[in-house]
């Protein structure tokens, strides 16, 4: 992604910078310490090395898209947050993987009946949409509004790359708050305890009653 959003841009003691193919590593390695540590989903469900192996896996599939950046700490040179952006067309082709973990097809099954609730193409009339599928930023650096600022630059450079339709699925109340600040609408919801695996058996009933995670849409055409 070649935005002077993105590489070049200061905010604060951060700058901001595209991930790179020779970036990948750094970047699995901060989400493991952030991400797969404290994102809800990954805290009710547990997380074991099997299990980081597949979302290495999979995000790994993501981030050769070119449209992920992260945020360094000018000081100390750590990465302190990640975007992972997806680009979403009719007829898209994802890699099968192989799931290593008994957890992963459970939340595989859990997130695609979430995303298969709402056509997003069919509804909105798009043959494209963008989806900004991680916002993620290091404990160091939490609560200073980094993960504001990202998804900012995120929805902009969205914008500017002539997407009309970004989707956003959140789980954690705090980031939920980012995207309703920018104008992001629920269009679909669900209760950890009331998923069921593909055998229609329910495994999250450990989880609060009331934690959710919901499918939100910003309609950009909506906001010019
Ligand atoms: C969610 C996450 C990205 C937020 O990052 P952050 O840089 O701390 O977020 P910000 O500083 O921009 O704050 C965003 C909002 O959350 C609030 N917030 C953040 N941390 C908070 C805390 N510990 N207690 C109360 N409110 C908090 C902020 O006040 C702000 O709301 P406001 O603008 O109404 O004041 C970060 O906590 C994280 O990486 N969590 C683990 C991964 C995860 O769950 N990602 C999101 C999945 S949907």
């Amino acid at each position: 992604m070649d935005s002077d959003l993105i590489n070049g841009a200061e905010w604060g003691n951060f700058e901001f910078k595209s991930v790179q193919e020779k970036d990948f590593g750094a970047v699995l390695t901060h989400l493991r310490d952030s991400f797969y540590k404290d994102e809800p989903t990954q805290i009710v469900m547990g997380m074991t090395e099997d299990r980081a192996n597949d979302l290495d896996d999979r995000i790994r599939t993501f981030l050769v898209n070119g449209m992920s950046f992260m945020a360094i700490c000018k000081v100390t040179r750590k990465i302190a947050g990640v975007v992972v952006m997806e680009d979403c067309f009719k007829d898209k082709k994802y890699p099968v993987l192989t799931p290593t973990s008994p957890i992963t097809p459970k939340v595989r099954h859990f997130f695609t009946i979430l995303e298969d609730s709402v056509n997003i193409f069919e509804k909105y009339g798009v043959e494209k949409y963008a989806a900004i599928f991680i916002l993620s930023v290091h404990q160091d650096f939490r609560g200073c509004g980094l993960a504001t600022e990202m998804f900012r630059r995120a929805v902009q450079v969205l914008k500017l790359m002539s997407y009309s339709i970004i989707e956003c699925t959140f789980s954690n109340p705090f980031s939920r708050r980012i995207g309703e600040k920018f104008g992001f609408i629920e269009v679909s919801r669900t209760k950890y305890v009331d998923a069921k695996d593909a055998q229609g058996n329910f495994f999250m009933l450990h989880a609060k009653p009331d934690q959710f995670v919901n499918m939100t849409i910003l309609d950009l055409r909506e906001t010019q």
